[in-house]
């Protein structure tokens, strides 16, 4: 037995930001728009948006407070502000960060008694939504977290240092308009970390306990997006081909992950940016090649897929030095990418290791892993990449 859930209306292709005015006009107004400090702003994006609400004459208030790494307090305070401006509409534009603040805001605008987004993380408090929020219309300026279609919001608690997911089916996004030419200026090193994170669940997703045939098919196709562009768009970000292709992986891998779930990689990552400050695609970048090599003999027919996918010769191999090719391919991705290669780099140091391996015990992702992984599992992997 299978499911598979998607309730979000996609938009996807070059320009269709510019249908926005006329999809928040047909959910209501104030739009409360949810971005982050300041590359919106550079990069000329809120401007489009300013004059597209403009157009249609839209009342629209910015909250404009989210850093890279949001905490319960940027949501609370979100919540706070959506409510004193009676916001019926919530957009979230930008990275993963700024649009999973803008999921959790929208999900928790018209919850009763209220207090903080803490009581809802995973593993942390309670509480569950029991309802819609407010609409909720995701538009991603990045290739790589598929945060547009996935139904949670990964949010830091201070207070427990943990890195957890607010996760609800009534988080999706109403609709997810994905325009490519959105990440056209893209600084290099964004492009390399958020196209890995995107590579990390479309192979975890992939090879995970819940993997269906619909998942399979969106992520075989998604990776081999990745293995055509990634590398060129890293080295010409002008390339609005190569674009769109990571666009269209990372939506993909944000569909899979949803439905299939992901693996250690992603069980160990979210902790390495709470406890750590590693940027969670870097710290997939470093860990993708461990999880694979530690679920390999698991899934051999599927390596063998992911290695065909990622352009390796693998006719006439035997089955096992085929699927190996999977890690290889990996591997020369990463370090084309210049993606650092351990822990180390990030100050991270043996005695942080049991810290880091316990928690990542917990996470849903590290138990929708192929291959069944204990404490000590977690603790070698960790060794050999530090
Ligand atoms: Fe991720």
């Amino acid at each position: 037995m299978w499911e598979f859930y998607l309730p979000t209306r996609i938009i996807f292709g070059r320009e269709s930001l510019n249908r926005l005015g006329i999809e928040i006009k047909s959910l209501g107004e104030p739009v409360l728009l949810v971005t982050g400090k300041k590359a919106i702003r550079d990069s000329g994006i809120l401007d489009r948006v300013n004059r597209i609400l403009n157009k249609e004459k839209i009342a629209c208030v910015v909250y404009d407070r989210v850093s890279p790494e949001p905490d319960t307090e940027v949501v609370d305070r979100g919540v706070t502000f959506a409510r004193q401006n009676r916001c019926k509409v919530v957009v979230g534009i930008g990275g993963g960060s700024a649009i999973d603040v803008a999921k959790a805001i929208a999900g928790l605008g018209l919850e009763e008694n209220f207090a903080s987004v803490a009581e809802y993380l995973e593993g942390e408090g309670t509480k569950r939504l029991s309802s819609y929020g407010l609409p909720f219309i995701a538009i991603p300026t990045t290739a790589g977290t598929g945060a547009e279609v996935a139904r949670n919001a990964v949010i830091i608690n201070k207070p427990t240092r943990s890195k957890r997911s607010f996760r609800s089916n009534y988080l999706f996004a109403r609709i997810a308009i994905i325009d490519p030419t959105l990440t056209i200026n893209l600084p290099q090193k964004i492009t390399a970390s958020s196209g890995v994170d995107t590579l990390t669940h479309l192979v975890e997703g992939y090879v995970s306990r819940k993997a269906n045939i619909m998942t399979d098919v969106l992520a075989i196709r998604g990776i081999s997006l990745v293995g055509e562009a990634l590398i060129s768009v890293y080295n010409k970000g002008s390339d609005l081909e190569a674009r769109e292709k990571m666009c269209l992986a990372s939506l993909m891998g944000g569909v899979v992950l949803t439905n299939s779930g992901l693996g250690i990689a992603h069980g160990v990552s979210p902790f390495l940016g709470a406890l750590h400050g590693i940027p969670h695609g870097v710290a997939n970048g470093i860990l993708l090649p461990r999880a694979i090599e530690f679920n390999l003999s698991s899934r051999i027919q599927k390596f063998k897929s992911v290695a065909l996918a990622l352009g390796e010769k693998i006719e006439g191999l035997p089955e096992e030095e085929a699927a190996y090719k999977a890690l290889s391919a990996v591997e020369r991705i990463v370090k084309e990418l210049a993606i650092p290669r351990n822990l180390g780099e990030f100050g991270v140091k043996s005695e942080d290791l049991p810290e880091l391996a316990k928690k990542s015990l917990t996470s849903n992702s590290t138990r929708g892993n192929p291959r069944q992984v204990t404490y000590e599992d977690l603790l070698e992997a960790l060794r050999k990449i530090l």
